[in-house]
């Protein structure tokens, strides 16, 4: 077993938790170095997107991480997988402690939704010494009691928090809490054999069974989603094969006609 100690350092305000942490990564940081900001003022997410990332409302941290047991290339999508379960666990809890029924669903690859709008999501940024990973961080950025009143349009009727979900009032150190202790278990589980990352991550897809359009840099992935790889890859049946999608901005995802 893995277990990461948190070294937890906090500002009121960063541009983005990713770049404050790549820079201590640089310096040498210790693994759990983790930047937790109340707010973003350039918070990222994937894609080029960015994070809405008001004051005070939303967890937003990210953890360096030096896996070093790590070599494969699927390292990044493990890492953002993990991001995404460990967002799903917390509901998970916080839905048991009130007795609610309301579920976590992944988009794939990484947006967390509840009841079809989008809750969280998971970043990860990896820097490669050859093949070997040098560090990795992994971004989270998780909607608490978020006002959406002033969000940008993109962002209407799509997005929601875990108050607007539950109808609970919840508090963000409460949540970042729950979160950290989420995230310290599932990279515990990374290097174990047994681990349940790929059969947790593809019951909670919801992707899987629905027509996608998967946007590439210059290309466009057309079909119908029939499951995902052990990494995290989706398999999509095209018109003209099977292929399996390793990263990409899935833009449609609709039923399939019948
Ligand atoms: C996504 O769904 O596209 C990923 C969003 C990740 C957002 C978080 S908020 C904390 C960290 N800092 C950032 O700038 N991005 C991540």
């Amino acid at each position: 077993m893995l277990a990461v100690k948190f070294h937890i350092i906090r500002f009121a305000g960063v541009p983005s938790t990713m770049d404050v942490c790549r820079t201590m990564a640089l310096q040498g940081a210790p693994e759990g170095t983790t930047i937790i900001a109340d707010e973003q003022s350039t918070g990222r997410g994937h894609d080029g997107h960015k994070w809405y990332s008001p004051i005070g409302t939303a967890v937003y941290l990210s953890v360096l991480l030096r896996p070093s047991g790590l070599t494969s290339r699927d390292a990044h999508a493990q890492l953002t997988l993990l991001g995404a379960l460990a967002i799903c666990d917390v509901v998970e809890n916080i839905a048991g402690s009130c007795d609610c029924h309301h579920r976590a669903q992944i988009k794939w690859p990484n947006d967390v939704m509840i009841n079809g709008l989008k809750l969280a999501g998971s970043l990860a940024e990896c820097s490669w010494s050859g093949a070997q990973i040098d560090y990795a961080i992994l971004g989270i950025g998780l909607n608490v009691s978020t006002d959406f009143s002033h969000a940008p349009d993109s962002l209407n009727g799509r997005a929601t928090s875990l108050t607007n979900a539950f109808n609970i009032p919840l508090g963000v150190p409460y949540v970042t809490d729950c979160l950290l202790a989420a995230v310290e278990a599932r990279y515990a589980e990374l290097y174990s054999s047994d681990n349940n990352f790929a059969h947790d991550y593809a019951s909670l897809l919801e992707t899987v069974g629905k027509k996608v359009v998967i946007s590439q840099k210059g290309t466009t992935v057309t079909g119908v989603a029939t499951g995902v790889t052990s990494t995290g890859r989706l398999v999509v049946a095209t018109p003209k094969s099977v292929v399996e999608v390793s990263y990409g901005e899935l833009s449609d995802a609709s039923p399939p006609k019948l």
